[in-house]
C-alpha cells in the first residue's frame, strides 16, 4: 500500500465531477489498489474520509472511517466504509449546522448546513449493492465526502464566511459550543 499525495484547494482535480465505475473496472487490481491506498492515506492524515479525486483519481469512490481520531475526538465512530458510485437522498428537510474541515483545505474550518437524516445507496468494494440510513453528525461526514465526487468542497457551502476559522482559533473560540451541539445530536440519533 502507498500513501498518496493529497490535492489541495486550487487544484482542478478537486473541481471535476468524478466518473462512475463499472463493476468490471471495480474488480481490477488497479482500482482495488487505489481503494487500499485511499484507506492508508486517510488514516495517515487522520482524516474522517477521503474521496478518490482528493488523491488525483477522478472516479466515484470515497472511503470513510472514524475511530479514535485525534483530529475529531468528539465524532461518533463510523466503521470503515468504502462507497462506490454513491447517491445520497435526504429523508426530510431537517438540517443541522456542522463545523467542517477538509484534508484538501489545510487549516480551515467553517459552518455548513447538512441534512440530519439521509439514505445513501452505493456499491461496496466488491460491487455489492448497499443501502444505508445515516443520521446525526455521521450524516454530515457522508455528505461532505459525496460532495467531493461532485467537485464540491465544504467552503462552497459555507453561507456565513465569518464562521471561517483556523484550527488554532477554532479550538480556542468555537470548539466548546460545537461539541455541545454535537452532544445533543448524538444523544438524539446515537451517531
Ligand atoms: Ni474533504
Amino acid at each position: 500500500m502507498t500513501i498518496r499525495k493529497i490535492a489541495t484547494i486550487g487544484h482542478p482535480v478537486l473541481r471535476q465531477v468524478a466518473r462512475p465505475l463499472t463493476r468490471a473496472e471495480l474488480e481490477t487490481p488497479a482500482v482495488q489498489a487505489l481503494i487500499d491506498d485511499m484507506i492508508e492515506t486517510m488514516r495517515d492524515a487522520n482524516g474522517a474520509g477521503i474521496a478518490a479525486n482528493q488523491v488525483h483519481e477522478p472516479v466515484q469512490i470515497t472511503v470513510i472511517e472514524v475511530g479514535d481520531n485525534p483530529r475529531y475526538p468528539y465524532k461518533p465512530k463510523i466503521p470503515l466504509t468504502v462507497l462506490v458510485n454513491p447517491v445520497i437522498e435526504p429523508l426530510d428537510d431537517e438540517l443541522f449546522e456542522n463545523y467542517e474541515g477538509c484534508l484538501s483545505v489545510p487549516d480551515l474550518r467553517g459552518v455548513v448546513a447538512r441534512h440530519t437524516r439521509i439514505r445513501v445507496k452505493y456499491w461496496d468494494r466488491h460491487g455489492n449493492e448497499v443501502e444505508q440510513v445515516v443520521q446525526g453528525l455521521s450524516a454530515g461526514t457522508f455528505q461532505h465526502e459525496c460532495d467531493h465526487l461532485q467537485g464540491r468542497l465544504f467552503v462552497d457551502r459555507v453561507t456565513d464566511p465569518t464562521t471561517f476559522s483556523t484550527w488554532r482559533e477554532w479550538e480556542r473560540h468555537h470548539k466548546d459550543a460545537f461539541v455541545e451541539r454535537v452532544r445533543a445530536l448524538v444523544a438524539r440519533y446515537g451517531s
